[in-house]
Order: C-alpha cells, then sequence, then structure tokens
C-alpha cells in the first residue's frame, strides 16, 4: 500500500486543500493529512476543530488525520509513508517548498516530496485570506467546505 502524507496547518481546510487532496488520491492508496504546529504562526482553531473540520470534508476517503510536533520527516517514517504531497499554486510558493523538499530529502533520502498542482481557480486561495474575508464578513461560498464557513461565521460573531 502506498501511503503519502499531506501536511499543513489546515486553519482552517479549503477546497483548494481538498482539490489537492483528492489529485493526491489517484496517486496513491492512502494519505494522511498531519496537521502541524508552526510555531511561528497563531492558529484560529484549535487541533481538535481542524481534526473535526477535516474528518467531515473527507468522508468516505481513504484518509486517516492525525496532528505532529517535530520533523515531519520522523513522522512520515513511523507512518509508513513514501512520499510528502505539498500542494502548489503559484510562483510565490515555489521558492519556500523547493527550500524544505531539498531539506526534507537530506534528513531522509527515503521519502519524496510529490508537488500537487492546484486547479487555476484555487491559486489565489489560502487559510489566511479566508480568515480575513469570514472577519470582515464576505461570503466564502465555494471556496471551504459549509460546516467551515458556518466554523468561521461562529468564530467571527
Ligand atoms: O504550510 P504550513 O501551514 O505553514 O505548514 C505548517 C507545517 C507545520 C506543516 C510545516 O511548517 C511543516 O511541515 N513543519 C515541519 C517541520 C520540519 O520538518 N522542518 C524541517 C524541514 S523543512
Amino acid at each position: 500500500m502506498n501511503i503519502a502524507v499531506m501536511p499543513g496547518s489546515f486553519d482552517p481546510v479549503t477546497n483548494g486543500h481538498l482539490d489537492v487532496l483528492e489529485r493526491a488520491l489517484k496517486i496513491f492508496d492512502k494519505v494522511i493529512i498531519a496537521i502541524g504546529e508552526n510555531p511561528r504562526k497563531q492558529y484560529l482553531f484549535s487541533v481538535d476543530e481542524r481534526k473535526a473540520m477535516l474528518r467531515q470534508a473527507t468522508k468516505g476517503l481513504p484518509v486517516e488525520i492525525d496532528h505532529f510536533s517535530g520533523l515531519l520527516t520522523d513522522f512520515a517514517k513511523n507512518k509508513g509513508a513514501v512520499a510528502i504531497v505539498k500542494g502548489l499554486r503559484a510562483v510565490s510558493d515555489f521558492e519556500y517548498e523547493f527550500q524544505a523538499a531539498l531539506m526534507n530529502r537530506k534528513l531522509d533520502n527515503e521519502i519524496e516530496t510529490v508537488f500537487v498542482m492546484t486547479r487555476g481557480m484555487y491559486c489565489y486561495l489560502s487559510s489566511s485570506i479566508v480568515k480575513e474575508v469570514a472577519s470582515l464578513g464576505g461570503k466564502l461560498t465555494g471556496l471551504v467546505p459549509k460546516q467551515v464557513e458556518s466554523a468561521l461565521r461562529k468564530k467571527f460573531s
């Protein structure tokens, strides 16, 4: 069984993440969504809230949802994953992702990073911009799952 890990903050999950996930599932038998804690970031949703939203959004798919702290390559190895899946949106993502992929290869040469390009309509989409729009009362129809839209509305009401 070919397993991949898809890391991210997922604060909250967007339709862009789900698009990358669906594409990754065409290549891998199972994807482990790995919610990571980036110490430089402040999160709106707790890990449990992010997990619950991901669980609902991925119902019926061969997906496991977990969280990790520490090195991503250690997490991937412990899970028996052969690859790390990262979504690529625009050129602006590339420099950081390139650096991270090469560092992860240095840390564990057995785990490949696979970049999956999102659908064009999601190229401008990020969890940060979604939170900004939600905080200002804007509509997010078609950009996040319905339950995420309600959760955002609740947070900012
Ligand atoms: O894209 P995001 O949301 O900022 O991702 C957050 C997270 C925690 C998943 C990401 O920062 C990550 O993969 N951290 C792992 C830390 C690590 O292994 N660093 C060394 C090689 S780059």
